[in-house]
């Protein structure tokens, strides 16, 4: 049990000596802080100076980490042991991007020949529609691409075709669709011409009632407006793991791409399910996020806990939601770019840790995954930082910025990353009572007023942040920036001994779904009455009952 280890007790123990330490004494006393709380990566550099933890605390993280056999769960990883033990499954997205020699062994089998052989497929495939060889029906070049997939099947492409958005050309615009909303399909739909639009079906299962549906209707829309069934082939791709379904579905068998069982939805954008961004990308600049993510790997696996990023992130992660009650955290990007970044951290950290349940099926009796939440900056700012400064809530923080834009405008990158520095400087440092005072009394406020202004323009401060920073994000960042975040996930599910690779739980609200959408459809009101509980049955008949006007 997690909370019983000596090594869990001496944080517990540590936490209640530091937690009134206040991080200004730290910066005050030590000058060598930020070099000394700073380390490097696959071309990102984590300044972790801002967080609440000394030497120490720092030194008791990586004890826990010992504990809970990090190293050995790291390796076991990479080598492909059943890390999903739930689903009888390794987890190997690190294979996908593998460019060492070495073989990755599935079932005894080494999978890097496959891997291989579809990422040459995938190559091919984008030269030939780039180059304008594989056309469309009326034999114009493709220059729309709608990628329908959820989840998984989309976070990935959608953050990192919209983070490499200055690399795609002019040749091919992306569109994603998702979610089962007609004014979505509606609105993508509407700007695009069937004779120049290539459909790519991305998912896992092939069972995804969202994915399926919208791709029934992208079929008809096709059919409806000048595509012949025998033009099918040509403007309608697949990513699965599941081709027997694909087939039925009607995509013909060579424009089917593999993917595999050992590949999570949530870490498949290195897998074919990648082919929207190597489609806007190119080949060469896809090849790069995928080695900018392998040399996040090598650093993963080969550094030692105290200099290893992800586990840094993932223990101070631990730190704040084990010891300081913390319920959520922050991604913060300081780049237009990168505004899908929020969304993609969503899915892949709630859908791992979102879990109360070890992997031996006992009750976690400590907190696990926390909230992730966020957006970019500095639109934040005028909105929700108000709460991260003054709120009750305490709320750990990334900052994440790109020294370098890809749009130089006149001094807006330097206004924005002051922005960005002084934001974690502010949640740092708050501003004390006397500072208010003193403030205040500079204005000419009554000692009256100041007595009722003061403590209401008091920010606390101590409040944690993290910046993350690099050059520029060129492909070869953005694919170890995301890889960051996945092994920080899996480092902190370990620590709280949950499989971060199952989701079980997205399960019970689908099969409600399907009892509920009968229901919808049912003639009468006889055999829905007992199925349901009183809210829901009244929210079924509320909208059958707009339905029939
Ligand atoms: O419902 C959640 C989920 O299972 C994700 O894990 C997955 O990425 C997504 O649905 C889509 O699944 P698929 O790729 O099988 O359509």
């Amino acid at each position: 049990m997690l909370t019983s280890l000596p090594e869990y007790q001496a944080l517990s123990q540590h936490y209640s000596d530091v937690q009134q330490t206040s991080m200004r004494q730290w910066f005050e006393q030590n000058p060598n802080r930020f070099t000394e709380y700073t380390l490097q990566a696959a071309g990102i550099t984590l300044d972790y100076s801002k967080n609440r933890v000394a030497c120490e605390t720092m030194q008791k993280l990586a004890d826990l980490a010992r504990a809970r056999f990090i190293p050995e769960a790291i390796e076991a990883m990479f080598k492909g042991d059943l890390v999903n033990p739930s689903e009888g499954r390794p987890a190997l997205h690190t294979a996908l991007r593998n460019f060492s020699d070495g073989p990755v062994m599935v079932d005894g089998k080494d999978v890097m020949p496959e891997v291989r052989k579809t990422l040459t497929r995938m190559k091919e495939f984008c030269w030939r529609i780039r180059n304008q060889h594989w056309r469309g029906f009326s034999n114009k070049p493709f220059t729309d691409v709608v990628s329908i997939g959820i989840g998984g099947s989309f976070l990935g492409p959608k953050l990192a075709s919209q983070a490499l958005k200055p690399y795609w050309g002019k040749k091919i615009n992306c569109h994603y669709l998702a979610n089962i909303d007609g004014s979505n399909l509606t609105e993508v739909l509407q700007g695009l011409n069937p004779e120049t639009t290539l459909f790519i079906v991305q998912s896992k299962s092939f069972g995804t009632q969202e994915t399926l549906k919208n791709a029934i209707e992208c079929r008809q829309w096709f059919l409806d407006n000048g595509g012949q069934e025998s033009d099918l082939p040509r403007h309608f791709t697949a990513v699965t793991a599941n081709v027997e379904k694909a087939k039925a579905f009607g995509i013909n068998e060579k424009n089917i791409f593999p993917m595999w069982d050992w590949v999570g939805g949530r870490y498949s954008l290195w897998s074919a399910i990648g082919l929207p961004l190597m489609l806007t990308i190119g080949h060469e600049n896809f090849k790069q996020v995928l080695q900018g993510a392998h040399e996040m790997d090598v650093h993963f696996r080969t550094a030692p806990l105290e200099q290893n990023m992800p586990v840094i992130m993932a223990m101070l992660g631990v730190w704040y939601i084990n010891f300081f009650n913390a319920q959520s955290h922050a991604i913060l990007p300081y780049d237009h770019y990168l505004r899908g970044l929020p969304a993609h951290i969503q899915q892949l950290d709630m859908e791992s840790n979102g879990k109360s349940v070890d992997i031996h099926g006992s009750k976690l009796n400590y907190q696990a995954g926390p909230i992730i939440w966020g957006g970019v900056g500095s639109n934040g700012q005028h909105a929700y930082h108000q709460l991260l400064h003054q709120g009750t809530q305490f709320v750990p923080c990334d900052f994440i910025m790109p020294l370098q834009t890809h749009n130089p405008v006149d001094s807006f990158h330097e206004l924005l990353i002051s922005n960005c520095l002084s934001q974690s400087q502010a949640l740092m440092q708050g501003k004390t009572l006397e500072e208010a005072k003193e403030e205040l009394r500079k204005e000419g406020k009554s000692e009256r007023e100041i007595a009722v202004l003061a403590p209401q323009k008091v920010i606390p401060g101590n409040r944690p942040s993290n910046t993350i920073f690099f050059d520029k994000a060129n492909p070869k960042i953005v694919g170890a920036l995301i890889a960051l975040y996945e092994h920080k996930v899996f480092v902190q599910g370990k620590i709280w001994d949950i499989n971060s690779f199952d989701q079980w739980g997205v399960e019970l609200g689908k099969q409600l779904g399907n009892q509920v959408h009968a229901a919808i459809q049912a003639e009468g009101d006889t055999n829905i009455d007992n199925h349901f509980d009183a809210s829901t049955l009244g929210l079924i008949k509320a909208f059958r009952s707009m339905k029939h006007k």
